[in-house]
């Protein structure tokens, strides 16, 4: 048998083994632009189901390898601080941890202290109790080169954009080792809700303010119609292809 057959049937295996899951549950691969998987998890707001949850908001899940460890802390931190900036965006984030929630809630003092907001302050989005792991493995986030001390492989960095017709939009995989950019998922929200009601594309290390880009399969003559101050770069293949506008309204 090809290696590449082994793999798979390898992670299956120890999916099965490790966490007695029903071979239904075991990862299958999420497609960008197709329904996000729905749960329903018990979390520090009580029980949530994920659709319900979101409403008519875009949605971040971040997951996390464990409570009371250190990146995680100052990524959840971070969070909390741009809690202003998410719900500009009509955004809703949710947190998760393969502990239980009475470990969330007490974790949740530290994350405040961290962020430098009053104790007192309620913590302003749910972290998701994902005890069984079921989620992580739904959603391939089980990392195989990070073992807890039971040699159980870590729940990695998981994060991923749901839009409001829970569709899965983004999906990026960080190891336990690599805290994440919380202003690059901002940006990638920007990304998305401009082109999502625009023709346009964002290049690379694009931030809000500065130009887009034409869609490719948009004609010229529809471009000249929809943008104002548009110009087309010259590349020494003479295509046309490099097309510049500014950048049309952000939406929320
Ligand atoms: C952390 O959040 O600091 C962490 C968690 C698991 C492995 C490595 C680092």
């Amino acid at each position: 048998m090809a290696l590449s057959n082994v793999t798979p049937v390898l992670f299956h295996l120890i999916c099965l083994l490790a966490h007695a899951i029903s071979a239904e549950d075991c990862p299958k691969m999420l497609l960008l632009g197709t329904e996000f998987p729905n749960f329903t998890a018990n979390s520090t707001e009580g029980v949530i189901n994920l659709h319900e949850y979101l409403g008519d908001s875009w949605g971040i899940l971040f997951a996390h390898p464990a409570d009371f460890t250190p990146v995680c802390t100052t990524e959840l931190a971070r969070v909390v601080k741009l809690m202003p900036e998410f719900e500009k965006r009509n955004v809703k984030v949710i947190g998760m941890s393969p502990d239980k929630v009475e470990n969330h809630q007490s974790w949740a003092k530290d994350i405040k202290m961290y962020a430098g907001v009053s104790e007192d302050s309620s913590f302003p989005y749910p972290i998701i109790a994902d005890e069984d792991r079921s989620i992580s493995i739904k959603l391939n986030m089980i990392d195989m080169m990070e073992k807890n001390k039971e040699g159980v492989p870590l729940t990695a960095r998981g994060v991923f954009i749901i839009c409001p017709k829970k569709l899965f939009r983004l999906s990026i995989l960080y190891p336990a080792t690599t805290g994440r950019n919380f202003n690059e998922i901002l940006r990638v929200v920007d990304s998305l809700q401009m082109t999502d009601k625009h023709p346009v594309a964002t290049p690379v290390d694009w931030k809000a303010g500065e130009s887009v880009m034409i869609q490719p399969s948009l004609p010229q003559e529809k471009a000249n119609e929809l943008f104002a101050g548009t110009h087309t770069v010259t590349l020494p293949s003479g295509k046309p292809y490099m097309r510049m506008a500014p950048q049309p309204a952000i939406p929320n």
